[in-house]
């Protein structure tokens, strides 16, 4: 090693022992004749004092150092001078009495301070991901990284299961985005598919008798990205054998505990992860991953509202809809600029608009009072729990767009009124979601993917009601992210079958897809099921951050785009023409 010691290690303990150490220059400071060295490496910074009189020559080279410079440097540990500790750091009773200093690297200044946190535009860090490395917030993240990997691999194998890697190139697995294609050189007009998740070879393992699996797996998604996204992340996976719904959750739940229990210094709300079905927090928060760190319940108010006098109210009620109302207690002070944002906001949605009532000191306030008829207001009032300084927001539409619109509103006014419990994190299941969704087009589409099994009792009555079948599939949330997603399998191949055919799979399609898997049931599949959860995620909440980009050693852009590597980019014709591939100019 070019170093006897780490620059996080050094303490009194050490006062007067020769040591090496080497590092960053992180600063540099001239004080009357001494020059100070604040050296740096991931365990932390040491203070190198350079003295002309005693070490001339390395004074001299001293003098010469930048910032980000690599160097060496040899010499003996002492206390610093009565007054000029440094109680903050680890190793601020001590200095390092330079003798000899050997420059190992030199530096051009960097695009960006890295011994400060001060905000830098992103497409620079990213750009320079490994000078932003260097800097303490990321490097921080990174060993949150580590340590959450540590723990999972430690926890799952102390569960019994085994790690098992899947490949890469595969035939895709359907997971709802778009995949990521890979040409073959061997066979031009193929393509392998990189994997959106494991899902089918974890499958395939329960067939192969390995009874318990888990891998901390790399997935690909070509989709839109949002902060919680990226086009590449990595994924627990885990499946077992012969276990149900209670069995997955209980080796799952006991993981993410695990983790919040060593990497995070906040308890879990009530001390309790609690199972809500997909009904009640739709019903309830608008969403299937709400943030129950606060309450802000929505109620609805439908049944009051048929023959109330406000037309928009009435005909979305006539035309099979709902009417829902948020309290936001506080509400009223809010301003006509803020409201209009907010409907902004729930137009993206595909919401027509966001009527609202607030209730003033003076009285309550609203272009809807005049519409409405005697007594409405005050039953609204009384349903909704509203009290003078509250506001009422309401959505009038079909469910799903009244779940979403007002769903955003409360996430917007727990922002808004500081109404996020940050001291706690909240972690709960959420169950019993639809087997089925409906297209705009009225066809069905899996809720969770086509592997999920039905709800045994409810899929006798799939031919008339499909929409109302649930499947044995269950949520994991926190903080108000979807953490991950997992379900009890199908592993009946006429099943199988059955349930590709209401998805609109037809017999070729399905042989062409799932052929293998149909095979593999064919052959004494045993009853399995799993889940897989976002490692991105866990570390992103857990470290505190507002996206995952933050916790990715090297992420992609927002669009997709490798700023540091410049990937992806033209590749030279030969190299196409190779795969069969002819780029057209668009
Ligand atoms: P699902 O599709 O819900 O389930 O994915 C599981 C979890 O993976 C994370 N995740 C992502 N993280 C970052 N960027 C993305 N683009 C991204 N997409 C998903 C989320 C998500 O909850 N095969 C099933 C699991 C199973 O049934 O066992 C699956 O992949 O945290
Ligand atoms: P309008 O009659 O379109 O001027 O709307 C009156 C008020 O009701 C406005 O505040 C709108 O934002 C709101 N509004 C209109 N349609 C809806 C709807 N479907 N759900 C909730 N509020 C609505």
């Amino acid at each position: 090693m070019l170093r006897t010691n780490t620059c996080g290690e050094l303490t009194a303990a050490s006062i007067d022992t020769s040591v090496t150490l080497c590092g960053w220059v992180n600063t540099r400071r001239d004080h009357g004749g001494l020059i100070f060295i604040d050296l740096r490496d991931r365990y932390g910074l040491t203070q190198i004092v350079f003295h002309p009189e005693t070490n001339a020559d390395a004074f001299a080279v001293a003098e010469t150092l930048r910032p980000e410079w690599v160097i060496q440097v040899e010499g003996k540990v002492a206390r610093r001078l009565e007054g000029t500790e440094n109680k903050k750091m680890p190793t601020g009773e001590i200095e390092i009495v330079a003798s000899k200093l050997t420059v190992l690297n030199k530096a051009k200044t960097p695009p960006f301070e890295i011994d400060n946190e001060k905000p830098v535009n992103e497409e620079l860090r990213l750009e320079y991901r490994y000078l932003d490395m260097r800097r303490e917030r990321m490097q921080k993240n990174i060993m949150l990284r580590s340590k959450v990997f540590q723990i999972i691999r430690q926890y799952f194998t102390a569960q019994d299961c085994l790690e098992i890697d899947t490949p890469c190139l595969i035939k895709g697995t359907p997971e709802g985005a778009r995949e990521y294609l890979v040409p073959s050189r061997v066979y031009p007009g193929n393509f392998f598919v990189l994997p959106q998740s494991p899902q089918q070879l974890k499958q395939l393992c329960m067939v192969g008798g390995l009874d318990k699996y888990f891998q901390i797996a790399r997935c690909f998604r070509d989709e839109d990205l949002r902060g919680d996204r990226q086009p590449e992340f990595l994924q627990l996976d885990f499946e077992m054998s012969f276990g149900d719904q209670g069995d997955v959750q209980k080796i799952i739940q006991g993981s993410i505990e695990e983790i919040i229990r060593q990497c995070s210094d906040k308890p879990l709300k009530n001390g309790k992860v609690e199972k809500l079905t997909w009904k009640h927090v739709m019903d309830t928060y608008g969403s299937d991953k709400p943030d129950l760190r606060y309450d802000l319940p929505i109620t609805d108010v439908s049944e009051i509202s048929k023959s109330c006098g406000f037309e928009v109210f009435e005909k979305a009620l006539a035309a099979n809809g709902t009417v829902r109302a948020l309290r936001v207690p506080g509400g009223a002070e809010l301003s006509r600029k803020e409201i209009d944002t907010w409907t902004e906001l729930v137009k993206e949605l595909k919401a027509k608009g966001l009527a609202y009532i607030l209730f003033k000191p003076e009285g309550p306030s609203s272009p809807l009072l005049k519409f409405f008829k005697p007594g409405f207001l005050e039953q609204l009032q009384e349903a909704a729990g509203a009290q003078a300084g509250d506001a009422l927001f309401f959505g009038a539409d079909k469910y799903k767009i009244v779940c979403a619109a007002l769903s955003r509103v409360r996430s917007e006014a727990a922002k808004r009124f500081n109404l996020i419990d940050t001291s706690v994190h909240a972690l709960f299941w959420v169950t019993d979601f639809p087997m089925f969704e409906e297209n705009e087009d009225g066809t069905l589409t899996f809720s969770h993917h086509p592997f999920t099994s039905p709800n045994v009792e409810q899929w006798k009555n799939r031919k008339e009601k499909p929409l109302d079948v649930h499947a044995v599939c269950y949520d994991l949330v926190l903080d108000g992210y979807e953490l991950g997603s997992g379900s009890i399998r199908i592993h009946n191949p006429e099943l199988q079958q059955e349930v590709f055919d209401m998805l609109g799979f037809s017999k070729e399609d399905q042989q062409k897809r799932f052929g293998h898997m149909l095979k593999a049931f064919e052959y004494g599949a045993p009853p399995h099921g799993g889940f897989a959860y976002g490692i991105d995620r866990v570390v992103m909440i857990l470290a505190g951050e507002p996206n995952i980009r933050e916790v990715t050693p090297f992420p992609k852009d927002q669009k997709a785009k490798d700023l540091m590597l410049g990937a992806p980019s033209m590749m030279p014709n030969k190299q196409v023409e190779e795969l069969g591939i002819k780029i057209v100019e668009a």
